[in-house]
């Protein structure tokens, strides 16, 4: 019944949200990732459904429910969830990046498993460097046009405020939501400061889900105000 009565200030949006870390093979067996969870994407996918958003959800891997009526797209490595989000990005209003994207992947994945020796070497790995999803999608005509909105996420480990108002001009989106990280990776709880134009304010600390739901209610006035 509250789901009948609640405002729905995303209606008529449609958001494509990325979650989750990547997975960069190395070979069959191994590869490289990193400990996100995709919660906080995943409970920002729950929120702006509830908000009457149709949304698509681009995951890495993660052990995580779809929220109910969410349309879901499973996806490996950084490349896999650019090439996903490539496919959706024209259809969407607004791109909500959480994902921890792999920054580097190895240089070449082996088509078989890698052995030993017998000798005691161990292999020599090179990398490169991934593409950045974000920036991308910020870059494209539709994003500088205002008819797609972007929000970023920044995990950082000190100076929070510094590196995340550079990494929000930097990526060019008008919206880049910062937190202390890894210490929040798979936590339920988080605390979050939104960067936009004019600044930055705090979001306390709360649940991943009720940090959503606030997170939701921030961008419906934020769209809207862009509207009028
Ligand atoms: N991002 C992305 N593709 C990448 C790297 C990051 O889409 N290859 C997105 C993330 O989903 C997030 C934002 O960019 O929304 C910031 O990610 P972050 O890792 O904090 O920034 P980087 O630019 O990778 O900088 P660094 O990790 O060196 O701080
Ligand atoms: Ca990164």
């Amino acid at each position: 019944l509250y789901q009948f009565f609640s405002p729905k200030p995303l209606v008529g949006q449609r958001v494509l949200i990325t979650a989750g870390p990547t997975f960069e093979a190395i070979d069959p067996v191994r590869g490289i990732t990193n400990l996100s969870s995709g919660k906080m994407g995943f409970a920002i996918a729950r929120a702006a459904r509830a908000a009457g958003a149709e949304v698509t959800l681009v995951a890495g891997p993660v052990h995580l429910a779809t929220p109910r009526g969410v349309r879901r797209i499973d996806v490996r490595s950084a490349r896999d969830m650019q090439a996903a989000v490539q496919a959706e990005v024209d259809r969407a209003s607004v791109f909500i990046a959480t994902a921890a994207v792999a920054d580097w992947r190895p240089a070449s994945s082996a088509g078989q498993k890698i052995k030993k020796d017998g000798s005691g070497q161990v292999p020599q790995m090179a990398f490169v460097e991934n593409p950045d999803i974000l920036a991308g999608v910020a870059q494209s005509e539709r994003a500088r046009s205002g008819q797609l909105y972007c929000v970023g996420f920044a995990a950082e480990s000190e100076d929070l405020i510094t590196h995340a108002s550079a990494k929000r001009r930097r990526k060019g989106v008008p919206l880049l939501v910062g937190n202390i990280g890894p210490a929040t990776f798979g936590q339920d709880d988080n605390a979050l400061v939104l960067f936009d134009e004019h600044g930055w304010r705090e979001l306390p600390r709360a649940s991943k889900n009720a940090l959503a739901q606030q997170l939701v209610a921030e961008l419906a006035q934020l769209l809207q105000a862009r509207q009028s």
